[in-house]
């Protein structure tokens, strides 16, 4: 079994609890935009009738989810041109995800493509993290061939917010319904009896975020703000400001992807937060909390 992947300290961390070959990917940008990623091998029998692992990070900030993209195509074809004896992909931070269908006409129902075209470039599991498809259950609504698994990346953050705070009188808010299944999931392992999820609504056309707040009770509280995604900051920054408006003692934010477009952080930090926590499923060089433990896990489930 190899590794193919960046030569950075979250593929090493991988490779090493898997005990295997990490071959590392070497990403070329050309002046025009394409990309060139090249698999640092002697030659395809590196790679022919291996496992292989292919692990690949979008880098936060970057705003170029369509050059990610490309990068795992490309690598994925390439691999498979080699006679590889199956293809792991990890993909902790699934693009394109948000759009799993079409919410006015005409539009394309992008999760869905993405996902056939990694199963047409010819990958066999697919690992990803905290992959959110708000109108499908499960991955396997998506692939049809290949196995696709999902890993929890709220459970390290509840850990790591555990582990590294005294909280008084928690309650977990969930900026919108749907992230209300991760406010529950953070409670209980925090221990915390109190969770809610505030109202979102936004406009399709123009993406402005309206959040609509009950019945808050948050005075003098320790408030911990969950979601999956940050990206342009709006859905974190209204959750935050309204808990800080009504007298939160602390408010820590905590999100699994920090995509964090231009002027998001800055947004947040605006806002009041105490804290943004994050993981390492985008390359971030301020992400305080790894994925890689889950990820070797059910790795390491998958190869028996
Ligand atoms: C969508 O429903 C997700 O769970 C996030 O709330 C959303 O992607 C955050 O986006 P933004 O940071 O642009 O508000």
């Amino acid at each position: 079994m190899i590794i193919v992947g960046v030569d950075d300290g979250f593929n090493r961390k991988i490779a090493n609890q898997l005990d295997a070959k990490l071959i590392p990917l070497e990403i070329r940008r050309f002046p025009d935009g394409e990309v060139c990623p090249r698999i640092l091998i002697k030659d395809d029998n590196d790679i022919k009738g291996e496992t292989v692992i292919f692990t690949h990070r979008m880098r936060a900030s970057s705003c170029r989810p369509n050059d990610y993209l490309t990068e795992i195509l490309l690598t994925l074809l390439n691999l498979n041109e080699a006679n590889p004896r199956r293809i792991i992909l990890v993909a902790p931070y699934f693009v394109y995800a948000r759009q799993d269908t079409a919410f006015r006409v005409g539009e394309p129902k992008s999760a869905k493509y993405v996902a056939k075209t990694l199963e047409w470039a010819g990958v066999d599991v697919i690992v990803t993290v905290s992959t959110h498809f708000h109108r499908m259950k499960t991955m396997s609504d998506f692939f049809t061939k290949a196995q696709g698994i999902n890993v929890s990346g709220f459970t390290p953050l509840a850990k790591y917010v555990k582990n590294n705070y005294e909280l008084h009188k928690p309650v977990i808010i969930a900026p919108d319904e749907e992230a209300k299944i991760w406010a529950e999931e953070f409670a209980k392992i925090l221990g915390a009896k109190d969770y809610t999820a505030l109202k979102k609504e936004r406009d399709l056309d123009t993406g402005e975020i309206r959040t609509y707040v009950g019945e808050l009770d948050v005075k003098g509280r320790d408030v911990i703000v969950v979601d999956d995604i940050v990206s342009t900051g709006g859905t974190m920054a209204n959750a935050i400001l309204e808990a800080v408006r009504r007298g939160a003692r602390r408010v820590i934010s905590c999100f699994v992807h920090p995509v964090l477009a231009p002027g998001a952080l800055e947004k947040i930090m605006k806002a009041g937060v105490f804290e943004a926590i994050a993981t390492d499923t985008l390359v971030w060089d301020k992400a305080k909390v790894t994925v890689t433990n889950e990820i070797s896990k059910v790795l390491l489930s998958i190869l028996q």
